[in-house]
């Protein structure tokens, strides 16, 4: 796993960003895992802004709230087509059926897409709760897709995007940790202080069914890039230079040499 530990999330976003156009422009054929949330929404943004061709590139969402059409505003579908479907070149898209009542075949269907489309690269972001997609702890690691009943703490967390918790759909389609961690590469974004637990868990913990992220462990090619909120409880980021007020800090809020990056002789 790489940890880069950066100043904030403009620049998380940027960093972000240009990891996956590098991915994008490094073979004629691209399949990339996408997710939705407010995390990816800046990267989403610059997508818009600069317009890359995305032509031979083929996307697969890693979920679906169950119950809601795609044209439903707060449908991931919708979510989908408004930030980046809608302006942008891409050879095809997926995203799991919310609506197909036939739950057994839109997860047979969905592998089916995932077994043809090698992901190069899995975008996610994290859950306070350490899920990734919706894959709630306690959640089975060799699980594909599936129907996830969704916890409290994400309905909770996700009623900011609608009217009234109540509205909040309670189950969800969602890519399985097996098929997440099938993806050649994989991309972890968070920032804010209100990841901060989940990220010390997925990090330092250990890897176990009740912090879904922690299998990330054990994935070869992981990069997690998260703000120094985010970070906050990392040991390696208490104890550096970088915002810390560790033994080992040379100086508080040294970035100087690239936040965290080795800045002070650390
Ligand atoms: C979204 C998804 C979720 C989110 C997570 C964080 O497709 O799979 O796992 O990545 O809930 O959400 P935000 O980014 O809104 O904090």
């Amino acid at each position: 796993m790489s940890l880069y530990v950066v100043a904030d999330r403009e620049e998380l976003t940027r960093l972000a960003y240009h990891m996956i156009i590098g991915v994008i422009s490094s073979k004629e054929e691209v399949t990339l895992g996408l997710a939705t949330g407010s995390s990816p929404e800046g990267i989403y943004e610059l997508f818009r802004q600069n317009k890359p061709d995305v032509s031979h590139v083929t996307t697969v969402n890693l979920d679906e709230y169950i119950g809601l059409p795609a044209d439903h505003e707060q449908s991931y579908a919708y979510y989908m087509k408004n930030q980046l479907f809608d302006h942008l070149n891409f050879k095809a898209t997926h995203l799991p059926d919310g609506m197909n009542p036939d739950q057994e075949a839109e997860c047979a269907r969905y592998d089916a897409i995932l077994a043809e489309n090698v992901l190069d690269l899995q975008l996610l972001g994290i859950g306070t709760n350490g899920h990734i997609a919706f894959n709630e702890p306690v959640t089975d690691f060799e699980l594909t897709t599936h129907v996830e009943k969704l916890v409290q703490e994400t309905i909770d967390a996700n009623s900011r995007f609608f009217d009234s918790v109540d509205e909040v759909p309670t189950t969800a389609y969602t890519m399985g940790i097996k098929s997440i961690m099938e993806a050649k590469k994989i991309l972890l974004i968070a920032s804010g202080p209100e990841k901060a637990e989940a990220i010390k868990a997925m990090v330092e913990g250990p890897v176990t069914e009740s912090m879904p992220a922690s299998i990330l462990q054990r994935h070869p090619d992981v990069t997690v890039l998260v703000d120094q909120e985010a970070a906050s409880l990392l040991e390696a980021v208490k104890n550096s230079c970088c915002g810390g007020t560790g033994d080992n800090c040379c100086s508080d809020n040294d970035n100087s040499d690239g936040c965290c990056g080795g800045g002070c002789g650390h």
